[in-house]
């Protein structure tokens, strides 16, 4: 998704500008901007692919001045190039912008038939020119503002900086988060406190339907009806180093080598500090009248969800239905008032899944938000926000965020069991201790990462894949598949095992990988059937399983990696780190971009 940042600052404005957008690249972009306001006047560069094109062209024709705008662009409206990169200018006015536009077409109309001539195919070049010709009737920047904010429909952050102007910058949101940094004499503009973190942890949040009025010693905000509101300036830890790779070549592998820390820190969140219990602070639900859990996200998270379904059902007893954000919000199901919905986003921010959640506010008992980002729109809007501690995710692949949803998702399970009778003190404490084992398993895993490296160059040929689990184990085949299409490009589908002689097993022949993952659980003899129906057509199985399961099932299989023993209920989060690993080596030996995938971004905040 599109980066913004703004600042009102003490200081040359573009280099500090090409740093903030730094740290939104992890958004993914494909084209990016400044613009600033250079002795009074306002200038503005733009450049294609990469910020180092930027920082190129910004070398060779610089812009001075102390106040501006910039922005990475996720082309929405408008093919990727450098006429449709922000900052869009109409004559005195730029303007940066994430979101869509949604009734664009109908006031391009009325701006055409005014004689405005358009340059751009974008949805945003519409907001310039709105608040262009509001300007030309004579109104001031911030009522132009003010009024083209008025007109507009859809989903929008947005930024504007006006020519002859160099203390006035104007913010808006609906749908797209926006932050407005404090300094000392300085104000800054952001889409996440990530961008603004090495100028300030001082934070104000823009709500839904919020404009703000910023100069760099004052701050207006005014709510969607005029109304002039205050909202809460917050202390944020986003860090600014915890962008740094550090000694990794790509984020996603230092995220993946961080989830024995980072699940630590959620284990010990969801734990008493005294009985070492586990327990969820905030969660005040009544479990015994709830008689449905339902959960939303998208991608990884929806995978999830997929895995807590399971132990919803199996551990707590609760019928649980999760459906993917997209599906859910215009589904309009019938909601109980007597049951809880739970969405899981990393960012906080997708749009499916913030619509999703406001399609059940009022409807059931409690929302839940189970989020990385403490001061999401999701996280705010829900009754009850959990955080899943997993630090900064930078990589587009979700790693750390996933397995560390799971352990908030598995407290939350083991407390509403508790809760309703059906989980006894010590089959708690065993889960307990289960839970508490994963950091050190998971370090094991990550010290044969070689191995795993190893299984991927012949991966690495292959056009198509197949993962098949089953039970608690199939989501986690899903997320194996998404995992390796998302960064390496190879067609993978993930299946239930069982699910394979009703279609898929028709794709099977020695040019297809079928990674199986499988610990030896109840399930796996019925999975070892499987696999030999798949080795018996020339399959080529890679089998994941623990040592029993590849004492009674490696004969004929292509390659083996074998897992430590886990506790059933957390195979998939253990194993949820070989099919990371699987994806990552394998998408570096692709040579693809592992961080920011093509067509990919990190938090899809538009629909
Ligand atoms: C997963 O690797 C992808 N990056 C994507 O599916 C992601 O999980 C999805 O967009 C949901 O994002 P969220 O968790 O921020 O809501």
């Amino acid at each position: 998704m599109c980066g913004i940042v703004g600042i009102l600052g003490n200081h040359e404005a573009a280099p500090i500008l090409v740093d903030a957008l730094r740290r939104l690249e992890y958004r993914g972009y494909d084209s990016a901007g400044i613009a600033t306001i250079d002795k009074g006047r306002l200038g503005r560069r733009r450049a294609m692919g990469k910020l180092v094109n930027l920082s190129d062209l910004l070398m060779h024709e610089p812009i001075t001045g102390k106040s501006g705008i910039g922005h990475t662009r996720w082309a929405t409206h408008g093919a990727p190039n450098v006429v449709n990169a922000h900052p869009h200018r109409a004559k005195d006015v730029a303007v940066v912008h994430n979101g869509i536009i949604e009734n664009y077409k109908e006031l391009r109309d009325e701006l055409t038939a005014a004689g405005l001539v358009f340059e751009t195919e974008t949805d945003t070049e519409t907001v310039v020119q709105l608040c262009m010709s509001y300007l030309d009737e004579g109104m001031s920047p911030i009522y132009a503002a003010a009024a083209t904010i008025d007109r507009l429909e859809g989903a929008y952050a947005l930024c504007f900086l006006f020519d002859g102007e160099d203390d006035l910058l104007i913010a808006a949101r609906k749908g797209s988060p926006l932050a407005i940094g404090h300094g000392d004499g300085e104000m800054y503009v952001g889409s996440d406190a990530l961008a603004l973190a090495p100028m300030t942890d001082k934070v104000t949040y823009l709500d839904e339907g919020d404009w703000a009025v910023i100069t760099r010693n004052s701050l207006e905000i005014r709510d969607a009806q005029g109304k002039q509101v205050s909202r809460e300036m917050r202390t944020i830890k986003a860090d600014a180093s915890s962008t740094d790779k550090g000694i990794h070549k790509h984020y996603m592998m230092k995220e993946i080598t961080e989830q024995p820390t980072v699940l630590a820190d959620a284990i010990g969140h969801y734990s008493n500090a005294e009985t070492g219990a586990i327990s969820v602070p905030g969660l005040d639900i009544d479990f015994t009248s709830v008689d449905k859990i339902t959960m939303v996200a998208c991608g990884t998270a929806y995978l999830a969800c997929s895995v807590a379904k399971y132990w919803f059902e199996q551990v707590a007893r609760i019928p649980c239905e999760v459906d993917v954000a997209s599906e859910f919000r215009y589904r309009e199901p019938p909601m109980s008032d007597k049951s809880i919905a739970l969405f899981v986003s990393q960012s906080g921010e997708t749009a499916d899944t913030l619509a999703a959640l406001r399609y059940c506010a009022g409807k059931v008992a409690k929302t839940v938000a189970v989020v990385n980002v403490a001061e999401s729109s999701i996280a705010r809007e829900c009754d009850i926000s959990l955080p899943i501690h997993a630090g900064v995710e930078i990589g587009v692949a979700s790693t750390k965020a996933f397995t560390c949803q799971l352990v908030a998702l598995a407290a939350v399970v083991i407390s509403a069991a508790r809760a309703r009778g059906v989980l006894d003190a010590k089959g708690a404490q065993e889960l307990r201790d289960a839970l508490n084992s994963l950091p050190g398993l998971i370090n094991q895993c990550l010290t044969r990462k070689n191995d795993i490296d190893k299984v991927t160059v012949e991966l690495a040929k292959a056009s198509d894949a197949l993962f098949l689990g089953r039970g608690a184990m199939y989501p986690l085949a899903l997320e194996g598949a998404l995992k390796l299409k998302e960064i390496s490009y190879i067609h993978a589908e993930g299946y239930a095992s069982g699910e394979l002689k009703h279609g898929p097993i028709a794709l099977v022949d020695e040019h297809m990988p079928v990674i199986v993952m499988a610990p030896k659980d109840a399930l796996f003899d019925k999975t070892v059937s499987n696999m030999q129906e798949v080795m018996a057509r020339g399959g080529k199985v890679l089998l994941v399983t623990d040592q029993q399961g590849a004492d009674a099932a490696r004969d004929g299989v292509w390659k083996t990696i074998v897992m430590p023993p886990v506790h059933d209920m957390f195979a998939p989060i253990l194993y949820a780190i070989p099919a990371q690993l699987i994806a990552y080596y394998t998408a570096v030996r692709k040579g693809t971009d592992v961080d920011q995938p093509r067509n990919l971004a990190k938090s899809v905040t538009v629909e």
